[in-house]
């Protein structure tokens, strides 16, 4: 595994030159908007990269973005890999240990989800404060020394310093935010109303089936995190969830979403 994160970094690094990305970033479905306000420098596709699976889902465009956002020099994956498209999870996290090798020394996460806390509306941008994993653990397998320890620490796993920034950049530009767990599932199925109700009742706020993986795996490297989630829909109320209406909402909540990415990282 780790010949292989070397390799694509490697395979990277020579189409990118010198340039070292600070902060890494992916955009969850709907989200990709974020990449129109990135000065790009080089865009590579997955396609072209050794190692990299293809992403197959609707709405995820397949493209890693070297650029500049504010004067700092960031990457970002527009479209990411979901466990329920059929990868192992070493395929899923490779392009976070491949950012890691890159430089980046903070990484930023958006998804939609559904929410799960009654008091959220559709649209809601919730900062992601924990999480539940109920997916299989990415770290399961022989432990790479050389990128992080066995039994990683899970506290503070989504920075509280750049919590606390988030929340006084959107009082700033009158951002609503929620904060809240996110539960990652594996999909692809919504969930049901008994599962929902279960979410709930383990303390979950919002539901989704990416993100805890990367995360998990940046957390393993040390490597601090941000995550916001955009409310799609509310798994308790009666309507089905519905991928298309998942988008739409992406791209609606997608704009106050990019306006906190930029602020914090101006801020970094
Ligand atoms: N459940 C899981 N994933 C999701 C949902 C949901 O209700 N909405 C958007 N992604």
């Amino acid at each position: 595994m780790l010949e292989q994160i070397k390799n694509t970094a490697a395979f990277i690094r020579q189409r990118i030159g010198d340039f070292e990305p600070e902060v890494g970033i992916i955009l969850g479905t709907g989200l990709g908007g974020f990449a129109d306000k990135i000065e790009a420098e080089k865009v590579i596709e997955y396609k072209d990269i050794p190692g990299f699976p293809r992403s197959t889902v609707q709405g995820h465009a397949g493209r890693m973005i070297f650029g500049k956002v504010e004067g700092r020099r960031v990457v970002a994956m527009q479209g990411r890999f979901h466990y329920y498209e059929g990868y192992a999870m070493t395929q899923v996290t490779l392009p976070v240990r491949v950012m890691a090798q890159l430089g980046i020394r903070c990484l930023f996460v958006s998804n939609a989800s559904g929410g799960i806390n009654t008091s959220f509306r559709v649209g809601d941008l919730m900062i992601i404060t924990d999480h539940i994993n109920l997916m299989p653990n990415p770290l399961i397998g022989p432990n790479i020394e050389e990128l992080g320890p066995r039994f990683p620490d899970m506290h503070n796993c989504y920075d509280k310093a750049l919590i606390a920034r988030a929340t006084a950049i959107a009082e700033r530009e009158g951002i609503k935010l929620q904060y809240g767990v996110y539960v990652g599932g594996t999909g692809p199925t919504f969930e049901t109303q008994a599962e929902y109700r279960y979410f709930k009742a383990i303390g979950g706020d919002a539901a989704g089936m990416s993100t805890v993986p990367e995360v998990i795996v940046a957390r393993h490297m040390s490597i601090p995190v941000f995550g916001v989630s955009v409310i799609t829909n509310c798994g308790l109320s009666d309507e089905a969830g519905d991928h298309e209406d998942v988008q739409l909402q992406g791209r609606r909540a997608g704009a106050r979403m990019e306006v906190l990415f930029r602020e914090m990282i101006k801020e970094l």
